[in-house]
């Protein structure tokens, strides 16, 4: 069986451990042959291949990105897009497909599914914001760089006597933010799925300040003020998806807080540094095993599916379940780090 392997959307640590699993159980259990495509759904509409192996595997384990390119093309956006990865497929001698990526690659998957194509997904995002699946690979690492980076701001806060927001990523969910602003014992947390009131957030730094101590706030890239309160977003000032553009919101929640208390106010914005590297010991885990369970699914012939954790096990899940509504931070998950706030 020949079995072609495409990395999609935004690129995250622990692609490359994902195709190493798929390739060495696919050789050396089930036989099979692999075709790299390369820049995600540009590869098989356009044909544009990579040789793919045991030998293209080796020493790849640790790297970060992936060794196939990434794209955002969908190929249902385009002119006869789905017929032209048909035709290619076909040209390529290719049985079946392992599409790894996010909520826009996997919903092509799932719809080239339905039309009969033979794939099989693997979930990626460092947003965690996938269904499905209880973590999604590349979640874990940007958490621990984002936290590295609170431990290491609390120091320089607390010299100056300042506030400092960390904008993180997480354009529609909140989990980095919640997650490293725990670990990262930050004063306050958020996120998209909860608008926030920045009259209370700035009770909040005077309060932190009042018992002697610096705030840090941890800000998703997501996060909006809540609307009717006293923060207003200016409609030049917003994006497509509702969210500050340059600077981001991060930026405008610092310069808020230094107008409204009148104490120092720094943003940092961490940004892709979230997605590049080496992933953790833990992405390369539920990588490694997503990607051995990817490899049994096409072997097994179950196609439309998708892999998943539930707990301690790799399960496979049909891919409509992944690329249904986004897993969101629930109002229980918030309030309880809000106990930490102030
Ligand atoms: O989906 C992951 C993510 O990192 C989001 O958190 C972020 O909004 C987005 O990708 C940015 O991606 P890019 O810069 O590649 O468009």
């Amino acid at each position: 069986m020949r079995v072609g392997v495409l990395t999609g959307g935004g690129d995250c640590p622990g692609l490359n451990a994902v195709i190493r699993a798929v390739v060495r159980k696919g050789v050396k259990v089930h036989g099979f042959e692999f075709v790299g495509y390369r820049h995600g759904w540009r590869g098989p509409l356009e044909g544009v291949t990579m040789e793919l192996g045991i030998e293209q595997c080796r020493g790849i384990l640790p790297r970060g990105g992936t060794i196939l390119g990434s794209s955002r093309t969908n190929p249902f956006k385009l002119e006869n897009g789905v017929q032209r990865i048909k035709d290619n497929l076909a040209s390529d001698g290719v049985d079946a497909l392992i599409a790894i990526g996010g909520e826009d690659t996997l919903g092509v998957a799932t719809k080239l599914a339905d039309l009969g194509v033979n794939v099989v997904g693997v979930p990626k995002t460092i947003d965690n914001d996938l269904s499905g699946t209880d973590f999604t690979f590349g979640f874990d690492t940007a958490v621990n760089i984002a936290t590295e980076a609170i431990d290491r701001l609390h120091t320089t806060a607390e010299s100056h006597h300042r506030v400092l927001v960390v904008e993180v990523m997480g354009r529609h969910a909140g989990w980095i933010a919640l997650h490293s602003g725990i670990a990262g014992g930050a004063n306050i947390v958020l996120i998209p799925e909860q608008p926030f009131d920045i009259d209370e957030v700035c009770a909040l730094v005077e309060s932190r300040f009042e018992s002697h101590y610096s705030p840090i706030l941890v800000v998703s890239e997501g996060a909006v003020p809540r609307e009717g309160g006293s923060m207003t977003l200016q409609s030049g000032e917003i994006d497509e998806f509702g969210h500050v553009r340059l600077g981001g919101i991060g930026d405008r929640v610092a310069k808020e807080i230094e107008t409204r208390t009148g104490k120092e106010a720094r943003a940092v914005v961490l940004g892709h540094v979230q997605r590049g590297g080496t992933p953790t010991a833990f992405d390369r885990w539920l990588a490694t095993r997503f990607g051995l369970q990817a490899s049994d699914a096409v072997a097994d012939g179950d196609f439309g599916t998708m892999m998943a954790l539930r707990g301690t096990k790799i399960v496979r899940v049909p891919l409509i379940e992944g690329t249904g509504a986004l897993k969101l931070v629930s109002p229980e998950e918030y309030a309880e780090a809000r106990v930490f706030f102030g």
